[in-house]
Order: C-alpha cells, then structure tokens, then sequence
C-alpha cells in the first residue's frame, strides 16, 4: 500500500509506541483519503486449512468500490458489514471442522441491527445483565446464555424468562437460586463457573485467573457433593489471545476439574479468542477443540465477543480546532473518555488511517478529545498534510467494546451509529440527542 500517494490525504498509520499488545491493523481494509475507503484483498497469509474461507474476497475487495464518509455526521461508530460476514465465516470455519458451537459476546459487540446477519452463523448468545439477557432473547432468538458474578433476587424470574443457559459463579449462588430453576415451567441448562487458576493474561486487570479473582470457582472450593442439576462447566481466561493459549489452558483445566467433565453435557471455553485476527492458528484451535471433544463427548461452546467484530469498523471524527502548546494539538469531535474509553482504560493508541507515528511524517499532532479531562487524549501522529478544522479522521477498529461502553460525560454526545452495506451505500441506524442524555439522569 502506497501511503503516501494521495497528497489530500488523512493517511494510514504504521503501528504506535503504546498500541494494544495485539494487532489492530485491518486486513483487508485499506484508507485511500481522507474521505475514501476501499478494501484490498484480505490476509496477505492464511492458515493452510481455512484458505478458501480466507482467501474469499468481500465484495468490496471484488468490485474494489469507493465509499465516502464526507457526508457522515460525525462523530459515527461506521461498521462495515462485509467484514463483520467475513469474521462469520471464519468462525463458522471452526464450527464446521469441530462441531464446537460459537455465541456472540454481547459486552464486546452489541449492534443489534446486525443481529439477522450475525444469527445465520452463531448459535446464540452469551449476556452478562438482566438486559444482554432481554436484548439476547427479543432481538437474537436462538441460545441466550447468561453468567455474572452474582444474580438479584429482585431480576431473578426475569432471567429464567430469557435465558437457555444460566452459569453460576459460585456454589453458594447455586444454591440459593436452584430450586426457582427447578420449577421454572422452561428447562434451562445450568452451568458453574470454574477458575482453573490458570493465568495466559499479562495486564492484571483482564485476567480472571489472577491471585484473588472473584470469578469462578477454584478446586479447592469446588463442591462436588451440589451438582445435581448441573449439566455443564464454564471457564474464561483469555484476553485477545491466540490458539497457544487455550491448548495450555486445557490440560490445566482437566488436571484440575476432568473427574467433573465426565458427567457433563458441555463445557463453555470463554471468550478471548482471537479467531478472526491475521495471525490466529485455526488449525490448532481446531485439533485442541476436537480431540477433546473426542475424549468427552459433549457440546463445547465457545464466546468471544470481539472476534466477531474484529477490523469491522471505524470512528468517523472531524477536527474542530488546532490549538499549540509546546506542540500542535487537534480538538477532534469525539473523546478517548466518552466514546472509545479502552483507550485509556487498556491502555493503547488506536491506528489513524493515514498517520503515522509522531516522527514518521513532517506533520506532527496531539489528537485531543471533546471532555475536561486532562487525560482525554488518543495519541500523537504525523501526517503528510497539515491538518485543518473540517478534516475527518478514521479510528481504526472500533467496532467492538466501543459503543458497548461509551458514556456521556460532559454531555458529549453519543456517536452515530452506521452500517456499510455490501452495495457501498453508508446507512445511519442510529443518531443520539440531548434526550439520550437527559434520560440518564434525574
Ligand atoms: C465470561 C466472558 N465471556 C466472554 C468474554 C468475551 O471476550 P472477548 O470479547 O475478548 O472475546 C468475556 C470478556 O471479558 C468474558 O468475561
């Protein structure tokens, strides 16, 4: 790719000093301008066994066609629909080859509009709230899972409405809660929540596994004496990880809980796979799937969130102002804070399409965001242009944990919300106003 080509441009970025531990490129998604998107053909490698899937183009790498995001009000969360199927059908991949089952993770990717899309491949859903639960049930129809750390009482028959399957973080909630399950006029499948204390995580804050962890049941603590009622086990401890991960995770797991697997009907393997990123071993996560699916036989399912929306999306900003303090500062019309918080919660630096790192073009800017505080900043790039109050920017990869976790602080507005359909054709599903802020408070 030729980055420098177009002189009008916002351009693409190489990789930042802080940028997640993991690739956030988009591949397959090429920023032409400012103001132009065109898909190149997708995964430059590909995994020997997946190669057909990989190796189909989208549509837009096909008919290479331009879109224009000039006419988009900004700030907008843009999700392209054909990399979203084309996340699908990787996953599919591992569904087919392993008979394992996929659910979409609604805390990393709750687009409900493109639920009729994603429910032609994935069996269902996995929700962490009474309202994941309503959302699962009334917009996606098919599995709806639920586990958090405690239920409510005051929630309780609520849930039993909505959900499938409901996995318990502890015995004593199990307990407290079973006999409403038993009699709940629905069968539900009931699972438990095991820690294998098994850590693959480096940042502490998104390891489960970690020393202390509330999430799951350790052995030690395992109580084997309350299963009756319980048909499946459940664990999570991946991160943004690839297949390696999970094959040392398992023999953990069974070493620990294997006498339990024997008399279960399935076994949830969390989320944090990384399956659909460029780099991700398919062919190992499927030999590691099968044979232990070969070695118990039951339903395996698995939950990732951000796989399923991974390099699908944008966050469509304009600049409002460029201001100088030592260096050049743009305000840009969205905020690290209100509207792409893992930015600082993670930390990383999300790729600008066209930027590049601070030294890498004669450019040099601090992108700012709309809030007080201090620390709402993205990062700082260089671009070939100078900047200018009305130039758009694109955020690269923000599809998944960003509109699941954005806020109004200050009362910046929320992002649009915008689909790119296969045709090319830029549809707004969503606009948000003052009352979408008010309604939040009292
Ligand atoms: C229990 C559980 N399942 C699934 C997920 C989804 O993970 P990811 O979006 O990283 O695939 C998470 C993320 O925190 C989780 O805690």
């Amino acid at each position: 790719m030729d980055r420098g080509s177009n002189s009008d441009s916002i351009c693409a970025g190489a990789s930042g000093i802080e940028n997640r531990p993991t690739e956030r490129s988009l591949p397959g998604l090429v920023q032409k301008s400012a103001e132009r998107i065109c898909l190149a053909p997708p995964f430059a490698e590909e995994s020997a066994c997946n190669e057909a899937i990989r190796r189909e183009p989208t549509l837009e790498a096909k008919t290479n066609m331009d879109i224009d995001v000039g006419g988009i009000p900004t700030p907008c969360y843009l999700v392209d629909e054909a990399s979203i199927e084309r996340n699908l059908k990787v996953l599919d991949s591992v569904q087919k080859r392993t008979g394992c089952k996929i659910i979409l993770a609604l805390k990393g990717f709750a687009m409900f509009s493109l639920f009729p899309l994603i429910r032609q491949y994935l069996h269902g859903v996995a929700a962490s709230s009474l309202h994941e639960t309503r959302l699962g049930f009334e917009e996606f129809g098919r599995e709806v899972h639920v586990f958090a750390p405690a239920y409510k009482e005051a929630e309780f028959d609520q849930l039993l409405q909505y959900c499938s399957h409901m996995v318990f973080n502890s015995f004593s909630q199990w307990n407290r809660y079973k006999f409403r399950v038993f009699e709940h006029e629905k069968h539900i499948a009931c699972g438990i929540r095991v820690n294998p204390e098994h850590s693959e995580v480096k940042i502490p804050v998104y390891d489960p596994c970690g020393p202390f962890s509330r999430l799951g049941v350790t052995r030690e603590n395992f109580q084997e004496s309350d299963l009756d009622g319980i048909s499946g086990l459940h664990f999570h401890n991946l991160c943004e990880l690839n297949a390696d991960s999970l094959a040392r995770t398992l023999p953990v797991f069974e070493e620990k809980f294997g006498e339990f697997i024997e008399g279960m009907q399935w076994v949830n393997f969390g989320g944090g796979h990384h399956i659909t990123r460029e780099d991700y071993d398919l062919d190992l996560l499927c030999s590691v799937i099968a044979d232990f699916k070969n070695r118990y036989s039951l339903d395996i399912y698995l939950e990732p969130g951000e796989a399923i929306a991974l390099n699908a999306g944008f966050l469509v900003a304009s600049v409002l102002d460029i201001i100088h303090n030592k260096m050049d500062i743009a305000i840009v019309d969205t905020s690290a804070a209100a509207h792409m918080p893992d930015v600082l919660e993670m930390p990383y630096r999300p790729e600008v399409q066209w930027a590049g790192l601070i030294d890498e073009y004669p450019h040099k800017y601090r992108l700012g965001g709309l809030t007080c505080l201090a620390g709402d900043v993205i990062g700082d790039y260089s671009f070939q242009e100078p900047l200018k109050v009305g130039s758009k920017l694109i955020f690269m990869d923000m599809a998944h944990y960003t509109m699941v976790k954005n806020n109004t602080f200050n009362g910046v507005p929320l992002p649009s919300i915008a689909i790119r359909e296969r045709d090319n054709r830029i549809r707004i599903v969503r606009q948000f106003s003052y009352e979408d802020y008010r309604n939040r408070l009292s």
